[in-house]
């Protein structure tokens, strides 16, 4: 089978090979799955690139967060049926990577086969496409836990965040609609501003060319705005703060403004300690990874099959991803850090295509 393999931390274009490896056989309580579809998440490159918040043991199979597949085989012994939610071979299933989950880690998803702990594994409903499957467990899961957990937004308060553009951005923004929770989302194209506005989000203000911390007392007026995300972190990150009311909070999740993380200045946060001291302004990180490490297994379950339902339901609808085969990995992670580049680039394996779920 084909596999992409990072000999070493590096740049993921020079470090990561197609290699033909055995199909591994699953032991009991695992099960082996054959990949259809997996994405590129930046933080997936972050890792090849050894400045995420977990290393794996190199060589390793690129890919550490999710795909979709189906049940190949399962190792001896293994349950299947409806004490695993109905598992069976043939079963069209997520399997969610991240290593904070509790059981043996799973092997990177960026291969045509992987061995995975059964209690990684949620069953996929018909209805939802490759595309959709295979970003189900990272994204709209830190869209879901951002909204309703972290933050705990009500219907009719504000919600303030940044890159609103970016999947989870788009997601936070039909959650919010889905709520009663009105949203202003902060961009850095004047291009984006349309397509924001069409998608449902309340307010949009530019950084291109307005003023963040001016724009967001317009809008919200003297009560202001007390909850707010960031994934840009840098000098946006310490606007968003400044532009909360007193006692507001905003959950840093992402740093986009040195996305590959070597400009340390980016990297930074800049506050002001009369805020935080006199305002009791807060900054709070969120990492799914860690919150996967300190949820109860049933806790977890219940998020993703919460996220299942959404997104099976259209009330959230995650944006078609453009397929890659494997062969063209340079190509895909060029694209993935593409400005603009508006969709998920993902992996597909040919031989695994079923007609009726692209
Ligand atoms: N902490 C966690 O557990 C967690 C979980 C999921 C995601 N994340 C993070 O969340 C962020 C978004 O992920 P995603 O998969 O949704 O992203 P994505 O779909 O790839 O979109 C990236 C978005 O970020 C915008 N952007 C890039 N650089 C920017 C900058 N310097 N300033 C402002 N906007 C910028 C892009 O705008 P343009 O359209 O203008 O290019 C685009 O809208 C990433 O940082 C990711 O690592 C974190």
């Amino acid at each position: 089978m084909r596999a992409l393999v990072a000999g070493m931390v590096g740049e993921p274009a020079d470090v990561l090979r197609l290699e033909s490896r055995p199909v591994p056989t699953p032991e009991a309580g695992q099960a082996l799955i054959r990949v259809k579809a997996t994405p590129i998440h930046a933080s997936d490159l972050h890792v090849l690139r050894g400045r995420y918040g977990f290393s794996p043991e190199f060589p390793t199979v690129g890919g550490h967060m999710e795909c979709v597949g189906r049940i190949e085989a399962v190792g001896p012994d293994t349950a299947v049926g409806p004490d695993t939610e109905g598992l069976k071979v043939g079963e069209r299933v997520v399997a969610v990577a991240v290593p904070a989950i509790p059981g043996p880690p799973v092997a990177g998803t960026w291969q045509e086969y992987l061995v995975t702990d059964t209690r990684r594994l949620l069953p996929v409903p018909d209805q939802l496409s490759d595309s959709s499957a295979c970003q189900l467990a990272v994204n709209p899961l830190t869209a879901l836990l951002l909204v309703t957990r972290e933050l705990d937004v009500q219907p009719g308060e504000w919600l303030l965040q940044t890159a609103a553009g970016s999947t989870v951005g788009r997601l936070v923004i039909q959650l919010a609609r889905h709520l009663g929770i009105r949203t202003i989302n902060v961009v850095r194209r004047r291009a984006a501003v349309e397509e924001i506005k069409e998608l449902g989000g309340d307010e949009v203000i530019c950084t291109e060319d307005e003023d963040l911390v001016q724009r967001v007392a317009e809008i919200a007026g003297a009560d202001g705005v007390s909850k707010a995300t960031d994934c840009v972190a840098g000098e946006v990150g310490a606007q968003v703060s400044r532009a909360l009311a007193p006692g507001g909070e905003v959950v840093v999740y992402g740093a986009l403004s040195t996305h590959r993380q070597t400009e340390p200045a980016a990297l930074t946060i800049p506050l002001q300690a009369r805020s935080v001291i006199y305002e009791a302004k807060a900054v709070r990180g969120f990492w799914l990874n860690r919150w996967f490490g300190t949820a109860s297994p049933a806790d977890a379950l219940s998020a993703l099959s919460e996220v299942r339902s959404l997104v099976a339901d259209d009330v959230l609808s995650i944006p078609q991803g453009q397929p890659f085969p494997l062969e063209r990995f340079t190509e895909a992670v060029a694209f993935a850090e593409a400005p603009a580049h508006g969709t998920k680039p993902l992996f597909v394996f040919e031989d695994g295509r079923d007609d009726d779920n692209r």
